[in-house]
């Protein structure tokens, strides 16, 4: 039971849980639309895109002379969807590839060929480089969120790199950025120093770490003069990967030596990976399935919920004031590869499943808010639980695309309390919480509410109430599929895409219907 207040639990006492459609008793579920919580930053919704497999090869960049429309090399297609989820940021360029990265091999007319070993031994042929990662961001309306290299790069390449992404003044960089075709400063608005930096960064104790996070943060500056009194750039630090003792410890270290900092370094993030993968290696089929595996990978992916409850708690301790974001810069399921596909490039499909799995994540975020104050989905096209997969000139939206989508409305909306009685779905020896909702105000005043009915096999019919008001009437979108493991194709790209909701309005109150396995978003008229 969620947020719930001792006179609605009174209330909810004799809610069943499980209710078919016809003549079943209603849900009640209240917003509380008075009571304003935290704003749920839009950098929740942000997305990480790292050189994988076909991430920015084929997904993003197909060069000026491809027979793919596309702009100055960029696909037009890839560009125009990832307008329409209004992508507040892009990590880029990894990942475990960011600590090999050495950003002068992708600038200027000769690029360098170079390896990429973490993701397949393949060719990285550097044609898509700073100056390309800026227009793609530009194309879409993104900010960057440019991780550097800590693991075998330097403070002074990150350093010259910075100078020559954002100074304004004649330096040499500045105009060799000039020539290459971008007289003005780009801003960059996120700084990640390093990744994963106990483990492919670079196997680092969290005090050595701690050394280099101190190094990089002093001298990896930003020079646009458009970020030094407002919009300053932010500086993300590697954090946990887990919520082991050693992720504890990891957190503790970076949290304690952040209270007692000094003048000359800072931070304004903290970064955290969870995957979904149940065991390691991945071994779950994204395609396929049944419902036990549908359980299975949902009830792993509330494991969020405490990971992000146990390292907020920490930093709660060093930093009360709460500075400093948990940055959830890598999350997602992460599945068996493909059968027939590369093993190193980490293709998997996309089901109506992720769906489910990416609103019970955001929602989570969103509860957060005060904390988790960006998060970024791994990956954005053709790896993991991306939006958008490709095949040549074919591109084609997954069920996660669509949930992006829907909740768009909730970027920078203001958290409000809902109320509920979650209920409880059960399948073998997995029980979850059967209905899961956020509700938000946005920047009109609008309300929205998001409910998840995670159960596959029963609808749900809720009575939405507001506190101290009435509602008129409400519009939306549901999205669900016959099958937990239905997907978008190619061929048959509609399987999975939002369609209207009923909702219908008795007494101030909204009665909506909930399909089995569905993610819904409405809009409240009061
Ligand atoms: O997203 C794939 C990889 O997962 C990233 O490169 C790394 O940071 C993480 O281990």
């Amino acid at each position: 039971m969620r947020a719930l207040t001792l006179a609605a639990a009174i209330t909810l006492l004799a809610v069943t849980a499980s209710a078919p459609f016809a003549g079943a008793q209603k849900i009640p579920l209240s917003i509380d639309a008075s009571r304003a919580g935290a704003k749920i930053d839009r950098h929740i919704f942000g997305q990480f895109a790292e050189h994988l497999g076909h991430g920015i090869y084929d997904g993003i960049w197909v060069g000026h002379d491809s027979n793919i429309p596309n702009t100055r090399g960029i696909r037009n297609d890839v560009v125009a969807a990832l307008k329409a989820i209004k992508v507040p940021d892009v990590r880029w360029p990894g990942g475990c590839f960011a600590d090999e990265y050495h950003w002068r091999n992708g600038v200027g007319p000769r690029r360098t060929v170079t390896l990429n070993p973490n993701w397949g031994g393949v060719i990285e042929p550097n044609t898509f480089g700073t100056d390309e990662f800026m227009d793609f961001l530009g194309q879409i309306g993104a900010e960057a969120y440019v991780s550097v290299n800590v693991g075998s790069g330097s403070p002074r390449e990150a350093a010259e790199w910075l100078e020559y992404l954002t100074a304004s003044q004649p330096t040499t960089l500045a105009k060799e950025r000039a020539a290459n075709g971008h007289p003005d400063a780009y801003k960059v608005g996120f700084l990640g120093i390093g990744n994963e930096s106990w483990d492919c960064g670079g196997n680092m104790t969290p005090d050595y770490y701690l050394s280099q996070l101190k190094i990089y943060s002093r001298f990896v500056r930003n020079y646009n003069p458009e970020q030094q009194d407002r919009n300053q750039m932010l500086k993300i630090a590697v954090g946990p990967g887990g919520g082991e003792p050693r992720w504890t410890e990891w957190t503790e270290t970076i949290m304690k030596a952040y209270q007692h900092h000094q003048w000359s370094w800072d931070m304004d993030g903290l970064s955290m990976h969870s995957y979904t993968v149940v065991n390691w290696p991945p071994a779950f089929k994204s395609t396929g399935f049944g419902e036990t595996e549908y359980a299975q990978i949902l009830k792993s992916t509330m494991d969020m919920d405490g990971l992000v409850e146990k390292h907020s708690a920490i930093m709660d301790k060093y930093d009360p004031g709460k500075k400093i974001a948990l940055v959830v810069d890598e999350w997602g399921a992460w599945y068996a590869p493909l059968p027939g596909t590369h093993q190193g490039f980490l293709v998997q499909q996309n089901s109506l499943r992720d769906a489910v799995l990416a609103a019970l994540n955001l929602n989570i975020f969103a509860r957060h808010a005060d904390r988790v104050r960006m998060a970024n989905i791994a990956q954005m096209i053709n790896v993991l639980q991306s939006m958008i997969m490709t095949d040549k000139e074919k591109m084609v939206l997954t069920p996660t695309y669509y949930v992006f989508k829907m909740y768009v409305p909730f970027q920078d909306a203001t958290f409000v309390p809902v109320t509920y009685d979650a209920g409880s779905y059960t399948h073998g020896d997995i029980t979850l919480p059967r209905l899961d909702a956020i509700a938000a105000k946005d920047a009109a005043g609008k309300l929205w509410l998001e409910v998840t009915n995670v159960d596959p096999n029963q609808s749900a019919e809720i009575e939405v109430g507001l506190a101290g008001g009435a509602a008129k009437s409400a519009t939306g979108q549901t999205l669900t599929a016959p099958k937990v493991d239905s997907v978008n194709t190619f061929d048959t790209p509609d399987s999975v895409i939002p369609k209207p909701v009923s909702v219908s309005t008795q007494g101030g109150k909204l009665i909506l219907k909930l399909e089995p396995k569905s993610v819904t978003v409405v809009s409240i008229e009061q």
